[in-house]
């Protein structure tokens, strides 16, 4: 089969877990083609749904659903009634309606989704000093769920296998624009004061278009706050601030002791 893997990953999570999927697939004698839409370009190139036999979508969970940009880009889709699996990364929190609403957007867009999977990966906010959590996953754990799920989907792309989720009953609720408050209104990166060697990547890769080069400043309006500058700047001068107390707060709130975060299990569901 030709299958492409379709995700978003803005600090490398969501891309590790594509990894490990296309390596499976490819060894069960299938063609990949992995593809990040993390740039405003790739998400507007216009994609030819004939062209693959099957399709794997990936996405972070910001806020208990899909980041928003990646929300906008499935309702542009029409996938041609093509069967798809879909995946989550999250950072040991929660997904929410993650699964439901991607469903809906996939079944809305035309596609037969036939196997979801939620994956725990070290929360992007780890890129900050005073925050951790899950700081070492995905593991070999986490790996093998994400073979398991690869093989489990070319099951179910198989023509003439009738696996499909019903998550039918789910009523889709377009996300209301919130702003971030409180600590999290403080979460911007930054270049400060620092030089850098003008690359521009922070500029050319932000999905919203929200980082200037030349100033090293966000647009805070804009900002939906993944962090994938700070990951890939090269000289590693975009900082956001000290998180210690937001953490603490965050994670007495959400009951995230370590023992907890290590119970959390990335699996296959429906
Ligand atoms: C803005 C934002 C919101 C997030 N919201 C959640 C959340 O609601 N629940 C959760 O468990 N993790 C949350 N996370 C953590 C990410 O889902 C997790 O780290 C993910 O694996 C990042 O994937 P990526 O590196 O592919 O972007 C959030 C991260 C960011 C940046
Ligand atoms: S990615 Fe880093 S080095 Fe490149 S322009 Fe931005 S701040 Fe400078
Ligand atoms: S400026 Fe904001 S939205 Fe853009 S890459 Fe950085 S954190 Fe992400």
């Amino acid at each position: 089969m030709n299958i492409a893997i379709i995700y978003f990953s803005a600090t490398g999570i969501t891309e590790t877990i594509a990894n490990h999927i296309a390596a499976i697939l490819e060894r069960e004698g299938n063609s990949v083609k992995l593809t990040n839409i993390i740039t405003p370009d790739s998400r507007g190139s216009q994609f030819d749904f004939s062209e693959f036999d099957s399709y794997i979508f990936g996405f972070p969970v910001f806020g208990g659903r899909p980041p928003t940009v990646a929300e906008e880009w499935m309702k542009t889709l029409d996938g041609r009634k093509k069967k798809c699996s879909m995946f989550f990364t999250y950072g040991a929190r929660d997904l929410e309606w993650a699964h439901q609403i991607t469903y809906y957007l996939l079944t809305q867009a035309n596609f037969q989704v036939v196997l979801s999977a939620e994956f725990i990966g070290k929360h992007s906010l780890n890129v900050a000093k005073g925050w951790s959590l899950a700081k070492d996953r995905p593991n070999q754990f986490d790996f093998d769920i994400a073979i398991e799920f690869g093989l489990q989907s070319i099951k179910r792309f198989q023509k003439g296998s009738e696996f499909s989720i019903d998550l039918s009953e789910f009523t889709y609720k377009p996300k209301k624009t919130r702003k971030a408050r409180g600590s999290w209104a403080n979460l911007y990166p930054s270049r400060g004061k620092d030089d850098c060697s003008m690359c521009y990547l922070c500029e050319k890769e932000c999905p919203v278009k929200a980082f200037d080069a030349i100033s090293g400043e966000t647009n805070k309006k804009l900002c939906i706050q993944c962090m994938h500058c700070v990951t890939i700047c090269p000289d590693n001068v975009i900082y956001i601030g000290e998180v210690s107390q937001l953490f603490k707060k965050f994670s007495d709130r959400w009951g995230l002791t370590k023992d907890v975060v290590e119970q959390k299990r990335s699996k296959i569901i429906f």
